[in-house]
């Protein structure tokens, strides 16, 4: 039975299976925290330009054996640093025997950038990126959207991370540079000689805890204040964070970047493809002290380990939380309401939206540019409990209300992704801005988009 903060967590969490708990062969701890240097650009006037080759590459994830994974420019998880109002170009160079789509998640970004699978770059083919930047600073990823190997080409490592940053958040005295530390986690699944083993449908098996591509790693830290940047790569897994014995730390960002003001919780979750920022000040602790990160899974209760912090040194720490951070923008006034029903269809294997699995070829919703939309989100899967989530490309939202109330403080800024419960209901605002032409939105449950679960919008003037 639930206990303590489990008590809080909604019953309808549960789904009909649950990924394997981190009981893999390595030991935790074991490995120290890979924290990803930005890759160089070459500088333009007008723009920062990256070449980035898909391709396989062999590394070492678990200590003493080498995986044969898909990387950008042979490296698993790189980051990319960009500033507001500076355009970012990629040259995508696909070596891969796969096609391969690359989206920007959470980017406002143009039709022929976004990397709809009707874009798909073959492989042996070359395409461009344009990033333009214009967006408030936040925390994005890049990652395939290819039609039919997305969830397999995430799951064997594409998946990068971007920081976009602007002048509002430099200018607050929040943590900074190599005390601000992104943390991209997902699960996997290891055959004994380090061979990653995919299957869609075998979340269950997915036992291993990935933090920066090293399992269950270490980090050396200083006794002061942190930025973690949080991201969820994984195809299905949910975390479910709690740091030491029910530490408090201070949540500061979303999908669309920094909340409207910090809320100080001990508790997270953090569902694939979302992002959410925390403050950790590890200046309450001693040099010596050790934090374990767990994940609780709601299903049972059970807690494993996803990392741990050391404090190994003191430090200076100028930094701090400001009591406001950033207003979350006036959207306008709603004029079209919709509604997406998601449900999962047992005797097909099919997950739908309003009934209709995704057909490349047929386009679901007509949003016109420059007006506002509330969408309804129901998850109807209440026969097995399966939690959904909702994820349009182009624009962040607002979340209106969960079940008819009010959003929690923590999701009272913009997001991209936002994960209903089984039998439960909510609503956001989107407004449609800037940009014309098809786009997608789906569940990110990659399992679940990979069975039919995301519909095309088609915004026009
Ligand atoms: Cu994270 Cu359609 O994407
Ligand atoms: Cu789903």
């Amino acid at each position: 039975a639930a206990t303590g903060v489990l008590a809080a967590v909604p019953a309808s969490l549960v789904i009909g299976g649950r990924p394997g708990t981190a009981r893999a062969a390595e030991s935790p701890f074991a490995v120290p925290l890979k924290v990803p240097t930005p890759l160089r650009p070459t500088r333009f006037a007008g723009h920062d330009f990256y070449r980035l080759t898909t391709r396989e590459a062999d590394v070492t994830v678990l200590p003493g054996t080498r995986t044969r994974v898909r990387s950008f420019n042979g490296v698993l998880n790189p980051l990319i640093v960009a500033e507001r109002g500076r355009p970012v170009v990629i040259e995508q160079v696909n070596s891969l025997n796969v096609p391969f789509a690359m989206h920007l998640h959470g980017g406002h970004v143009p039709e022929r950038s976004d990397g709809h699978p009707k874009n798909e770059v073959k492989p042996g083919e070359r395409r461009l990126f344009r990033y333009p930047n214009e967006q408030r600073a936040s925390t994005l990823w890049i990652h395939d959207h290819s039609h039919h190997s997305h969830a397999e080409n995430i799951y064997r490592g594409l998946a990068a991370t971007y920081l976009l940053t602007d002048e509002f958040e430099e200018n607050l005295p929040l943590p900074k540079g190599q005390y601000d530390v992104t943390l991209q986690m997902r699960d996997a699944k290891f055959a004994a000689n380090g061979t990653l083993e995919w299957d869609v449908h075998d979340f269950e098996g997915r036992n291993t805890i990935l933090v920066n591509g090293s399992p269950r790693p270490y980090f050396e830290v200083a006794a002061r204040k942190y930025r973690l940047r949080l991201v969820n790569t994984a195809n299905e897994r949910p975390f479910l964070l709690q740091l030491g014995d029910g530490e408090e730390f201070t949540h500061i960002a979303t999908d669309g970047g920094l909340l409207p003001a910090p809320v100080p919780t001990r508790m997270l979750q953090l569902w694939p493809g979302e992002r959410h920022e925390i403050v950790v000040d590890f200046g309450r602790y001693g040099v010596g002290r050790k934090l374990v990160l767990n994940n609780t899974f709601p299903y049972d209760g059970e807690t494993t380990e996803v990392m741990r912090f050391d404090v190994v040194r003191t430090a200076g720490d100028p930094s701090s939380v400001p009591g406001t951070l950033r207003a979350a923008p006036d959207l306008g006034t709603s004029t079209v309401e919709r509604e997406f029903t998601l449900s999962f269809n047992p005797r097909t294997g099919e997950h739908l939206i309003n009934n209709e699995p995704f057909d490349i070829n047929r386009v679901d919703i007509r949003p016109r540019l420059d007006t506002t939309e509330t969408w309804r989100i129901v998850n109807a899967d209440t026969q097995f409990g399966i939690p959904h989530s909702l994820h349009p490309h182009l624009d962040h939202f607002r979340v209106l209300d969960r079940n008819g109330k009010p959003p929690a403080a923590g999701e009272a800024g913009l997001k991209d992704t936002l994960t209903v419960m089984a039998g439960e209901a909510a609503r956001i605002q989107l407004r449609f801005t800037d940009y014309a032409g098809r786009f997608m939105y789906h569940c990110h449950l990659l399992g679940h988009l990979q069975m039919g679960m995301m519909g095309q919008m088609e915004i026009s003037r």
